[in-house]
């Protein structure tokens, strides 16, 4: 292990900077294991900002890890709209209904007993963990790799199998030179995330200034170092808008595991390569061949584009209109079902042409 400095007073400077700085959020004022592992798992997917609403309502409508229990998947979908990843939401659902149905809503009460949860991994074991039950247990999330990466100059990729552990027993044996790990655990993420930023970081007022290994090696924009880039496919999604002889609409649940599985969306034709427009509207009369086809049109030529974390989707909306009766939905039914946030914009913005 590269020897590093550990003697500088870490706790407490960052203590300091906490009790000036800190950002006050709903999840800091209580010390239930519920609300505080709701948040986490809504800010494993998105930023504060963005993620309140959702801490909000999600309470709003589940006060309690029963009530989140006896909800159904779709409403729980339907809550999570938007955020994307919506395996998080599945597991978060199944994680309470095990809560409620084996533990008789008493939550796990420890580090090790919280990681038996589904969609629960060291990181948000971790926050719950010194949270709610003031456990000694450092967390290690994106901007605590970047903060101990700077600050000591710890030049290991943090995409390696070995690189957790490493940052781990660093930021444990930072914790562990204080008293309070909740503290400890809360100020290192909001330093991370308000200091020590990813991009143009606050050098000039920041309390470690003079100790930073990255600052005085020119190294802030090389550190963290993550070498393996996640490979990105391409997909080409034609979504058809379907309307039928009673101006019903066809919507389907999306069964098929990998992204958007249980969401709920258009008939898709899907081709891994760019192929023509023309060469998609044959496809399509293909598959409607049995259809009284009488009217289609694609609403734009181009694709947009929308990217995940490890695929790139390119989407077009195509309508179409048939004589036939497809037993499809009612437009105003539309929207209480559960779509990924590309087709919510879609049918927002497009209302009145569909
Ligand atoms: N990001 C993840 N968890 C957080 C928390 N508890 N407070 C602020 N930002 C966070």
């Amino acid at each position: 292990m590269q020897l590093i400095n550990l003697r500088m007073n870490f706790y407490s400077i960052l203590i300091t900077w906490y009790q000036k700085n800190m950002r006050v959020l709903p999840w800091r004022n209580t010390n239930d294991p519920y609300p505080i592992w709701l948040s986490e798992i809504i800010l494993q997917q998105t930023r504060v900002q963005q993620g309140l609403p959702y801490y909000e309502s999600f309470l709003k409508q589940f006060p309690k890890v029963s009530d989140l229990a006896r909800a159904s998947q779709d409403e729980v979908l339907k809550l999570w709209e938007g955020l994307g990843y919506y395996s998080r939401a599945r597991n978060l659902h199944e994680a309470a209904k095990y809560i409620h149905e084996e533990l008789n809503d008493v939550f796990p009460g420890d580090y090790k007993s919280l990681l038996t949860l589904k969609g629960v991994g060291p990181y948000t074991a971790a926050a719950v963990a010194s949270f709610a039950f003031g456990e000694q247990i450092a967390v290690v999330d994106g901007n605590v790799y970047r903060v101990l990466a700077r600050i000591f100059g710890l030049e290991m990729d943090i995409s390696s199998s070995k690189a957790h552990n490493y940052f781990q027993n660093i930021a444990q044996n930072l914790l562990e030179e204080g008293e309070d790990p909740a503290l400890f655990n809360q100020a290192i993420m909001d330093f991370g995330a308000m200091q020590c930023t990813p991009k143009n970081p606050l050098c000039e007022t920041c309390p470690f200034e003079a100790q930073c290994v990255a600052k005085a090696d020119n190294k802030i924009n090389i550190l963290p170092v993550k070498l393996s880039k996640t490979k990105v496919i391409d997909r080409y999604f034609d979504y058809i808008i379907t309307q039928d002889t009673d101006q019903k609409y066809v919507v389907n649940q999306r069964l098929t595991s990998g992204i958007w599985q249980n969401l709920f969306e258009f008939p898709l034709i899907e081709n891994a390569v760019k192929l023509p427009l023309e060469t998609v509207e044959e496809q399509i009369k293909l598959e409607y061949t049995t259809y009284d086809i009488q009217q289609l049109f694609a609403f734009d030529s181009e694709y947009q584009v929308h990217k995940l974390s490890h695929q790139r989707l390119y989407i077009r909306f195509w309508k179409l209109e048939v004589g036939d009766n497809l037993k499809g939905y009612d437009k105003d039914c539309l929207l209480n079902f559960a779509y990924p946030i590309v087709l919510v914009n879609f049918i927002q913005k497009n209302w009145l042409k569909i």
